[in-house]
């Protein structure tokens, strides 16, 4: 004879979706694996029986659309909510358990973790932003290019035709180095939005770093920071594209020596780690490596305030800054299928933190912008 009370259970237990049972008096009836793991919670055995206010009261949120079961109001279907007590995003259904006379005996909610769709749309979101924005701002950094070299080449013929005018040598030479870096701008705008085609090859990532110190180094604001280097031994090559990974590391690099204006310390380490990437935390494990980058400084560090604009275009708090440094990072960043945080450093300072996929699926253009670092000259 067919156990269907089993059955039923194991239906429930082999949902790749959360499921949390309640009695009609409130106490759980039953918590599956999987809302245990979105929830983050430690599956318990004495969660059963309890007040659900009781076991999830972390999270008020949850707490409040449960109790919505018990009075009259109409129930959410297909709703969202964001957890506080992880950041996760939930998408959610909550119904009524009735019998077959209509009276209630519980209520279920079944719901599912959307936070990775959720990063998903919010990168696809700001690529279209970027196109749009890149393409404006393509057609007027074209238009301004030939102007301003002009001004320049003029302003240096009158500098010649002026041999014994110290005034106006004077006058012209801020002239040409206004118009210098106008031209730095514009370059910087149209490397920005230039579609991104990535050359992969197996890369080392310490010859990146070492290449981007090198090349930091070299800065006119460079000074006489402490650079200090520390990868780990067992770290493997990434299939990236290396000039672009460079370029990467001395913006960062180059960020942090202009915050300690010469001075100060930055510390560079890098380390290999397996991280499960499946699409959700319900589905089997499928280890992917990663290589994280860590760039800090003991500079002043980043106000809370600003730390969400730092990476978009033309956020800078620097008289002669393009804000354009940070923006290429993350799009570069971006396309090799990575991440990018600043958190404060412990101690003072910020830290860039860089986290590269091994191996990655290349697309061969991607719009919204970047550049090959050799031809491209922000650095
Ligand atoms: N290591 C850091 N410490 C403190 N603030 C930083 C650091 N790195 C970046 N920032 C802040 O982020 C802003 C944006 O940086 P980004 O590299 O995008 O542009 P920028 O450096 O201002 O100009 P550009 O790179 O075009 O010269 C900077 O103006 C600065 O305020
Ligand atoms: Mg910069």
């Amino acid at each position: 004879m067919v156990d269907r009370e089993a059955f039923y259970r194991n239906v429930v237990y082999s949902l790749r979706n959360g499921v949390i049972t309640l009695w009609r008096d409130g106490s759980i009836a039953d918590v599956n694996d999987a809302a245990y793991r979105i929830l983050g919670l430690d599956a318990d055995p004495g969660h059963i029986g309890r007040s659900f206010h009781d076991v999830l009261g972390n999270d008020h949120d949850l707490v409040d659309v449960l109790a919505l079961a018990f009075t009259d109001a109409a129930l959410p279907n297909r709703a969202e909510l964001r957890l506080r007590s992880s950041g996760k995003v939930i998408g959610f259904t909550l119904c009524r358990i009735v019998d077959r006379d209509g009276t209630m005996s519980g209520a279920a909610l079944l719901f599912k973790d959307l936070t990775r769709v959720d990063q998903l749309e919010e990168r696809e979101r700001l690529r279209d932003r970027l196109a749009a924005l890149g393409e404006m701002a393509a057609a007027i950094a074209h238009e301004v290019k030939n102007p301003l070299a002009s001004i320049q080449i003029m302003a240096g013929l009158l500098k010649r035709q002026l041999p014994d005018s110290p005034d106006a040598h004077e006058l012209l030479t801020d002239i040409i180095h206004e118009a210098k870096m106008a031209n730095r701008i514009v370059v910087d705008v149209l490397d920005f939005v230039r579609p991104i085609s990535l050359e992969v090859d197996p890369v080392s990532v310490r010859v990146v770093l070492d290449d981007a110190v090198a090349a930091a180094r070299r800065h006119p604001k460079a000074g006489h920071t402490t650079i200090v280097t520390d990868c780990a031994t067992d770290l493997p090559d990434l299939d990236a594209d290396q000039l672009q990974l460079r370029q990467v590391f001395t913006n960062l690099l180059i960020n942090a020596m202009e915050a300690l204006v010469g001075g100060g310390h930055i510390w560079i380490t890098a380390s290999y780690a397996t991280v499960d990437a499946s699409p959700e935390p319900s589905e089997p494990p499928e280890y992917v490596g990663y290589v994280t980058i860590e760039v800090a400084d003991d500079g002043p560090g980043v106000p809370v305030d600003v730390t969400d604009q730092l990476f978009s275009p033309f956020f800078t708090t620097k008289p002669s800054g393009s804000g354009l440094g940070l923006a290429i990072v993350r799009k570069i960043i971006d396309a090799h299928d990575g991440q990018i945080e600043v958190t404060p450093r412990a101690g003072g300072g910020a830290t860039f933190r860089v986290r590269l996929p091994v191996s990655h699926h290349v697309e061969a253009v991607r719009v919204a912008g970047g550049d090959r670092a050799a031809g491209g000259n922000h650095v």
